[in-house]
């Protein structure tokens, strides 16, 4: 088990990795503060009951996007009033990606932030959702509209808990990994390239090093720019435009990850054409993601994109990275180096109509 401590925005933020990670983190927690519980419906508490002493209450959530919704955050918090919990105690989410984020809103705002343990129990939840204190729930169909940044106080990243995640969910993890590879780490690329028997089946040491390693890759940009102010923080977001607009349009019947795989190829299309990527890149990428049994096309998601540049456009000028200076967009020059690109939204919809209508 390894710990990590970063200072994020005046506060420290103390991440526990690999096996037994819960009990040596639960410590950390003061006995006499109260503990409100937000967790997954499938999800076997007992681990977290045994490891939380004082849990006063408990929030039962799906899974899912239908979760990230302001009716359940008002829920939450109605609960929380119930059992009167004040700024010292605790609310402790443990669950995948959408849990974290609807817990980690109603956290921020509940009497201007509670202290916030986020349990992640999905693998894209551990290498991603659970740091860097982004939280959101989606608005008119559209993603992330409401939320705060708000840092959790412990992190823990417990290998335990994937055991009874389903391979389709573990591969969709895989995909913000293949993101951290592509654009900041060459080694994590190295060893995704060689070590991908071992990764797909789980093996404990591979899986604690490429958690390790995306946590490391995550932390040290938002040390960087928290508020996502200075197009640093954007690098998290390679593959994300084009991902968010697939999401949006297949009304969230395509997973996160699945989503980004796809998304990460269009994109790299997308600036190889334009000359910034260097040539090798893609086919690279495309090759890593198949490896890894994501899809790479449009097609294979059997869904029906429009294709017309008016939706695209309407979705992506929604993108969180446009403003009135056009999008800005991470973009990969090379594996595992990027630089930030401000492009005008009507060429690169343009651009990625034909990508879409291309393949
Ligand atoms: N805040 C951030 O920085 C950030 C970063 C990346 C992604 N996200 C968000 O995370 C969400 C996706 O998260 P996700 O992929 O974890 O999806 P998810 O939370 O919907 O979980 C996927 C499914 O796995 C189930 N599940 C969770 N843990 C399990 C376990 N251990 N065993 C068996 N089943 C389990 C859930 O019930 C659900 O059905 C998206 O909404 C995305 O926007 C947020």
């Amino acid at each position: 088990m390894k710990i990590l401590s970063k200072i994020l925005c005046c506060q420290e933020t103390k991440v526990f990795i690999g096996k037994n990670a819960l009990e040596n983190a639960a410590s950390e927690i003061p006995e006499k503060a109260k503990v409100f519980l937000i967790r997954q419906d499938v999800l076997d508490p007992t681990p977290i009951r045994s490891a939380f002493k004082n849990i006063v209450a408990e929030f039962v959530l799906k899974g899912g996007e239908e979760s990230k919704d302001i009716e359940i955050v008002l829920k939450i918090a109605e609960k929380m009033h119930s059992v009167g919990i004040q700024r010292s105690d605790y609310v402790v989410a443990f669950g995948g990606g959408t849990l974290l984020d609807v817990a980690g809103f109603v956290s921020s705002i509940y009497l201007r932030g509670v202290n916030l343990v986020n349990i992640p129990t999905t693998l894209l939840s551990m290498v991603d959702a659970a740091i860097g204190g982004k939280n959101a729930v989606n608005f008119r169909g559209i993603k992330n509209v409401l939320g705060t940044f708000y840092q959790p106080s412990i992190i823990i990243a417990d290998t335990l808990f994937l055991n009874t995640l389903p391979q389709a969910e573990f591969v969709n993890g895989l995909a913000e990994v293949i993101k951290y590879a592509f654009t900041l780490d060459y080694e994590l690329y190295n060893f995704l390239k060689r070590n991908f028997e071992n990764v797909l089946s789980r093996d404990e040491e591979a899986l604690e090093y490429l958690i390790e390693r995306s946590i490391l890759n995550k932390l040290s940009v938002v040390e960087k720019d928290v508020f996502d102010v200075k197009d640093v923080r954007i690098v998290l977001n390679f593959g994300h435009t084009v991902g968010h607009m697939i999401e949006s349009l297949s009304n969230f019947s395509v997973s996160h990850g699945k989503a980004v795989a796809v998304g990460m190829v269009y994109e790299l299309m997308i600036s190889t054409e334009m000359g910034i990527t260097k040539d090798y890149v893609l086919k690279e990428a495309i090759e890593m993601i198949k490896v890894y049994g994501l899809p790479t096309s449009i097609r294979e998601l059997n869904v029906d994109i429009p294709k017309n540049l008016e939706t695209l456009k309407a979705v992506i000028s929604k993108d969180k990275k446009a403003g009135w200076r056009g999008l800005t967009l991470p973009v990969v020059v090379d594996i595992g180096v990027w630089k930030p690109l401000t492009v005008n939204i009507d060429s690169y919809v343009e651009a990625l109509a034909n990508a879409l209508n291309r393949c």
